[in-house]
C-alpha cells in the first residue's frame, strides 16, 4: 500500500515518506526476516533489517531478497561496534564461563570464546551503498558525523539514532542525525543505551517511552520515533499526539508469521510458562529485556561485557533452542508482550491502523 489512508498523517522524515506511523522494529538474531520486513512495507509501514551480528556478504543477500519481495520503502539497522575493551583484567568473563560450563555440559556443548566483534560498518556501507534502503539507522552510540555524512552523500538517504536520553539525541542530532529513535525502558531486546554503566542494574535511566518522547521532542527540532512496550495503535497514537512521528514495535511481531522467531520462543511468548519481564546481562553482557526464565535468574551477576559473553552463552542458546528448551534462550521481550498474537503481519498491520484511526 502506497496512498494515504483516511484520518492517518503519513509519516515524513526527510526525504521518505511512508502511509502509516507503524514501523516494524529491526531484530537481530533471526526475528526479522526479509518476508517480514516485505510484508511490513507492502501493509503501509515500514520494515527495518537488522545488520547487527552479519557479515557484509550475508547482508547483501538479505537486501537484495527484500528488494526482490517488495518495492516498497524499507530501513537497515546497524550496530556500532564499539571499542575493544582489552583483556579480562578482573577475570570476570572467564569467571562466568566457568559458571556456565556445567550447563553447557548438559547440552553436550562448551561455552563459546569471549571474544570482541568488529561490526564492519564501513563495509556494510559499501553493500548499502550498492542498494536502496530508504533510511538507516545507528544503535549503541552516536555514529559521528564523518559516518552521517558518508551515508548522506553516498547513500542520499536519512540518517536515524537509536538513543535512551535526551542528552544521547542531543549528541546524535550534533552529529547530523535526521531522526532519532527513542527507547523507552519497556523496550525489549537491548537496550539502545550508549553506554551501558555496569553500575546500574538495568544499565541507564530508567525512562519511560512515553516520557521520553516529550523529553526528546522539547530538546531537538529531529523527527521522533517511539519504542518500547508499545503492542496498540491507541498507544501510538498517544505517541503521536506527544510529538512522535511514528512508533517501532519489535516485540508485537515476533509471532507473525513471517518473522524468523525460533519456535520455543514463540511458544514461551503465546503460552508461558513466564510471568514477566527482566533486564539482564546474563545472555550477552549487555543490557536487555527478555522474559523471565530460569537462565536469567541463575545469572543475575553475569559481567557487563559486550559482546564477549554473547560469544560465551552462543553454544548453550544454539542448543537450547534446538532442543525446545526456552528457558535457557534470551527470549526478547517488551514489557507489553501479553498482547502478541500470531498470524500475518498485514493482520497485525490492519489491527494497528484500525485502532489508530479510531482513536483519530
Ligand atoms: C528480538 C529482538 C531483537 C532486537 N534486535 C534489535 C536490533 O538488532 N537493533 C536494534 O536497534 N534494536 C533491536 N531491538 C530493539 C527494538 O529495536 C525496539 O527498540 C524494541 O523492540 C521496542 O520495544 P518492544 O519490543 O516492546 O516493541 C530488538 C528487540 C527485540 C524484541
Amino acid at each position: 500500500m502506497s496512498e494515504p489512508v483516511d484520518g492517518v498523517d503519513p509519516m515524513q522524515i526527510g526525504s521518505l515518506q511512508v502511509p502509516l506511523p507503524i514501523l516494524c522494529a529491526p531484530m537481530a538474531g533471526g526475528p526479522s526476516t526479509p518476508a517480514l520486513v516485505a510484508a511490513v512495507g507492502e501493509a503501509g509501514g515500514l520494515g527495518w533489517l537488522p545488520a547487527g551480528y552479519l557479515t557484509p556478504e550475508a547482508l547483501e543477500d538479505l537486501v537484495t531478497d527484500v528488494e526482490e519481495r517488495s518495492a516498497r520503502p524499507y530501513g537497515v539497522n546497524l550496530f556500532l561496534s564499539g571499542t575493544e575493551s582489552g583483556d579480562d583484567t578482573d577475570g570476570a568473563v572467564q569467571a562466568y564461563v566457568e559458571e556456565l560450563a556445567g550447563e553447557a555440559a548438559r547440552y553436550g556443548v562448551a561455552p563459546g570464546e569471549p571474544r570482541f566483534t568488529d561490526e564492519r560498518v564501513a563495509e556494510k556501507l559499501d553493500v548499502l551503498a550498492r542498494h536502496r534502503p530508504a533510511i538507516i539507522s545507528f544503535t549503541f552510540g552516536d555514529p559521528g558525523a564523518a559516518v552521517v555524512s558518508r551515508v548522506h552523500n553516498e547513500l542520499g538517504v536519512p540518517v536515524a539514532v537509536t538513543v535512551t536520553s535526551a542528552t544521547e539525541a542531543v549528541t546524535a542530532v550534533a552529529s547530523g542525525a535526521d531522526a532519532v529513535v527513542v527507547q523507552g525502558i519497556e523496550a525489549g531486546g537491548h537496550r539502545g543505551l550508549w553506554f551501558d554503566d555496569p553500575s546500574e542494574p538495568e544499565g541507564g535511566p530508567r525512562t519511560s517511552t512515553a516520557d521520553l518522547v516529550r523529553a526528546v521532542v522539547g530538546s531537538v527540532g529531529v523527527p521522533v520515533i517511539a519504542a518500547g512496550g508499545i503492542t496498540d495503535g491507541a498507544t501510538i497514537g498517544s505517541l503521536v499526539e506527544l510529538g512522535a512521528v511514528g512508533a517501532q514495535l519489535g516485540t508485537a511481531f515476533l509471532c507473525c508469521d513471517e518473522a524468523g522467531t525460533a519456535a520455543p520462543y514463540r511458544r514461551a511468548l503465546l503460552e508461558g510458562p513466564y510471568v514477566d519481564t527482566v533486564v539482564t546481562r546474563a545472555f550477552s553482557g549487555r543490557s536487555a529485556r527478555s522474559l523471565r526464565n530460569g537462565f536469567t535468574e541463575r545469572h543475575s551477576g553475569a559481567p557487563a561485557r559486550y559482546p564477549h559473553v554473547h560469544h560465551v552463552t552462543k553454544p548453550i542458546r544454539s542448543a537450547a533452542t534446538a532442543a525446545g528448551e526456552a528457558d535457557d534462550i534470551n527470549l526478547w521481550a517488551g514489557t507489553s508482550w501479553r498482547s502478541v498474537t500470531a498470524g500475518p503481519a498485514a493482520d497485525l498491520m490492519a489491527r494497528l491502523t484500525a485502532e489508530l484511526t479510531a482513536g483519530s
